[in-house]
């Protein structure tokens, strides 16, 4: 399959994958209303072509957190990453890190904690859920420290899962799910001998290291529905606090008043996000809710954004819009898919040379120069 747009990757994955692990990450909660306005909504977003201004030089790094990023992007956790290449965790982490960026392991990882960071120059960022278990929260945190995570980031838009109907029919879940999947890989023999075998073992990583025992995957959105806390507030945020010292990202915020919120507490960032479509159906998309957001804390507080994220151009209307960094998710998951760390390699470079032709036609030598004044 010819690859020259970053989009490219997601009909690479499609042929690769088991429709239950394409339709698991490609899709949204309820009619995926919120999921289609991400990307609709960001690529409305008009930018201003300015010229002439001898664009010879440009600097497309930043800083966040004293940490040096080639450019402002940041890989999202993924819950079940290695399910979409073998140790997809590892993969995806050592592209990220090749190309002088953070990449962010999620709590539901296939991979734990200790797989990933040995693996990588780079210190790893980790996300976290509010999880009924204290006792594991407690432990992983302890573990993320000790293996040199330097930033946590903290999921608050998942007191429940939100429904994914897809999944029901692509066999992620519901009747004879197990037995669908089995089909599916046997139409998939690439998949099925490269990870759905090299790649064992398929558990939580992280919770089954905790646990001293496997997590299987089998009812994975169950474990999540059943291990979830819906009674979280901003005092847990506190306890948090006492466990983890260094930066801490709050992810999951739409509203002006909840991001003021976080700066109360002391966060040092938030992610501006709507879990990628796939919480809330009928929420702001982000592009919509970031700016309002921007004018309520930018400066306070470090803005990253995500959710609808698909392109080198997306990333510069996001920050044109008020984002400090992004995070992409799902784009990266196509592309580890398809092809692996190259491909997450490959998807990156794409993501920079489109921003530099960007920053190039709208007259920004660095991504600070980067405005509402860069958008008609
Ligand atoms: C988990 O966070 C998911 O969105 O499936």
């Amino acid at each position: 399959m010819i690859i020259s747009a970053p989009t490219d990757y997601r009909k690479a994955a499609e042929a690769k994958l088991p429709p239950f692990l394409f339709h698991y990450i490609d899709g949204g909660s309820y009619r995926e209303h919120t999921l289609q306005k991400n990307t609709d909504d960001l690529a409305d977003i008009a930018l201003k072509q300015r010229v002439l201004n001898n664009m010879a030089e440009l600097d497309l790094s930043t800083e966040i957190f004293g940490e040096k990023l080639n450019m402002p992007i940041a890989l999202a956790p993924v819950g079940l990453t290695g399910m979409y290449a073998r140790r997809g965790e590892v993969q995806a982490a050592k592209a990220a890190a090749n190309k002088g960026l953070p990449f962010t392991l999620s709590t539901v990882s296939v991979c734990p904690i200790e797989e990933v960071t040995p693996a990588i120059e780079r210190p790893m960022w980790f996300q976290l859920y509010v999880l009924k278990d204290r006792g594991f929260m407690k432990n992983v945190l302890e573990r993320a420290k000790a293996a040199g995570v330097t930033t946590l980031v903290f999921t608050v838009d998942m007191p429940v899962p939100g429904a994914r109907y897809r999944d029901m029919h692509s066999g992620m879940s519901g009747k004879n799910a197990a037995a669908r999947r089995i089909l599916q890989a046997m139409t998939h023999p690439q998949w099925a001998w490269d990870v759905g075998l090299l790649g064992k073992p398929h558990d939580l990583g992280n919770i089954s290291t905790y646990r001293g025992t496997p997590t299987k995957l089998e009812d994975y959105i169950g474990w999540l529905g059943a291990n979830f806390d819906p009674s979280i507030s901003w005092k847990d945020l506190e306890w948090i606090r006492e466990f983890w010292d260094g930066p801490m990202v709050i992810k999951g915020i739409l509203d002006e008043d909840d991001a003021k919120d976080a700066v109360k507490f002391g966060a040092d960032g938030i992610v501006v996000s709507n879990h990628g479509g796939r919480q809330l159906d009928g929420v702001m998309s982000s592009a919509k809710a970031l700016p309002k957001i921007a004018d309520a804390v930018k400066g306070d507080i470090k803005l990253i954004v995500d959710s609808g994220i698909r392109s080198g151009l997306d990333v510069v209307r996001m920050l044109a819009l008020g984002a400090d960094l992004t995070m992409l998710g799902r784009s990266f998951i196509y592309a580890l898919a398809a092809n692996g760390q190259a491909g997450v390699e490959n998807l990156l470079d794409l993501y920079a040379k489109e921003m530099r032709v960007a920053m190039t036609l709208t007259g920004a030598k660095n991504i600070n120069e980067l405005s509402r004044d860069s958008l008609i």
